[in-house]
């Protein structure tokens, strides 16, 4: 039958978004990897794009109770290097934070790998023919082994991602869509890599520990307003645009250990359709809210990695294979790319109106126009 409604008849489904808002699985690899000089590290590179998904279904199809899935992030230099205009509007290296007490660094990176499932095996077994694959093209710059612990809890023993959107909220967090038509399906990812002093937080009292978080840690309920502190993790990072309305990222972090090297540690992963809102939170944790108010979990919590990536559209992904699939069309304006380089305090992309206002309030640089 021929449909005839005019809505629906030739319309596009929008772009499938690549897996971002899974859930964070029992394991994960977070691998960030730095593209090597030259013409065939390049080509190599685009043809592991092309080729992602059936690797992921090579690996996943085996066992597919244990969910398996894969997300491809581009860092702002290799898309440059690789596709140049048009770019995503909101793909900038991830800008250095330095407070008077905190830093949040800037640490380079071409390519996200960010592996989960229910099995180590599993993410194992799919990192071996991704790097097999890139074998001469890729230097591997971190790799981190996450695990979820019990209850899901973090390395410090809170539960972490409880307050993340779930279901249409979470698409709409985290999937870009009309702002940025020719990149609709896509998403932006920040990586940190955090070392906690476990000892001189397990010499925390339980009841000082859920001050720093800002909720209780074994029923793991959010504290009353009145009673969190203004320095609490969660009151820090909890952000609204200037119409009041909550700001929202989806997180995935897991924790990770190394006994060897006495590291135990929280890999922080945070998807969003903005990276503007991310930036905020880090803003309010490193600089203050208001400034000199600093998230108290970083004085138990050090950033040794900080890296910024545009997650394509699966169908995207796919097509950056043979080339940019917008090539030809008008670029949109870029903000400048900052790698590396200390930015004025907290300035972020701060690329959605809504969140101007409060750009101004913290005193940030708003980018150039
Ligand atoms: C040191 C690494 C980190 C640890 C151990 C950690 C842990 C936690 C925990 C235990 C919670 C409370 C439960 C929950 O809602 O998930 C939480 C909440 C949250 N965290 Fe983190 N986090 C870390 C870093 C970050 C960073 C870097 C950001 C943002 C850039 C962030 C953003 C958030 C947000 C948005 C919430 C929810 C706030 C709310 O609406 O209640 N976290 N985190």
């Amino acid at each position: 039958m021929i449909d005839s409604c005019p809505a629906r008849a030739g319309a596009e489904p929008p772009p499938e978004a690549q897996p971002v808002t899974q859930d964070t699985g029992l394991a994960a690899h977070f691998i960030v990897l730095e593209l090597l000089p030259g013409a065939a590290a390049e080509a190599a590179l685009r043809a592991f794009f092309g080729n992602a998904a059936a690797l992921r279904r090579s690996v996943g199809r085996r066992l597919p109770n244990q969910q398996l899935n894969l997300v491809v992030g581009i860092g702002s230099l290799a898309w440059d290097r690789l596709f140049g205009q048009p770019r995503p509007a909101g793909l900038h290296a991830f800008r250095e934070l330095r407070g008077d007490r905190h830093h949040a660094p800037s640490t380079p990176g071409d390519v996200l790998l960010h592996i989960r499932a229910d099995s180590v095996s599993m993410c194992f077994e799919l990192a071996r023919l991704i790097t097999d694959a890139l074998a001469g093209a890729v230097r591997l710059v971190d790799e981190v082994h996450g695990f979820r612990y019990f209850d899901g809890r973090a390395m410090i023993g809170f539960v972490d991602g409880v307050e993340n959107p779930e279901g249409r909220e979470a698409g709409d967090a985290t999937v870009v869509g009309d702002e940025d038509p020719g990149f609709a399906g896509g998403s932006y990812v920040i990586v940190q890599k955090y070392l906690h002093d476990m000892t001189a937080w397990n010499a925390l009292s339980t009841e000082e520990q859920e001050r720093v978080i800002g909720r209780t840690k074994a029923d793991n309920v959010e504290m009353a307003d009145d009673v969190k502190p203004a320095n609490s993790h969660v009151a820090l990072n909890v952000v609204e645009d200037d119409a009041g309305n909550e700001l929202a990222i989806v997180r995935a972090n897991l924790p990770f250990a190394n006994f060897s090297r006495g590291e135990f540690g929280t890999y922080f992963i945070g998807y969003a359709r903005d990276p503007a809102v991310t930036e905020l939170m880090l803003t309010n944790m490193f600089i203050g809210r208001p400034p000199g108010n600093t998230d108290r979990l970083l004085d138990f919590s050090t950033a040794v990695t900080g890296t910024l990536f545009f997650v394509p559209s699966q169908d995207m992904l796919a097509a950056l294979a043979d080339g940019h699939p917008l090539a030809g069309q008008a670029a949109a304006p870029s903000p400048a790319d900052t790698a590396g380089a200390a930015s004025s305090p907290g300035a972020g992309t701060l690329a959605i109106g809504s969140l101007k206002g409060q750009a101004q309030q913290l005193g940030l640089q708003e980018p150039p126009a």
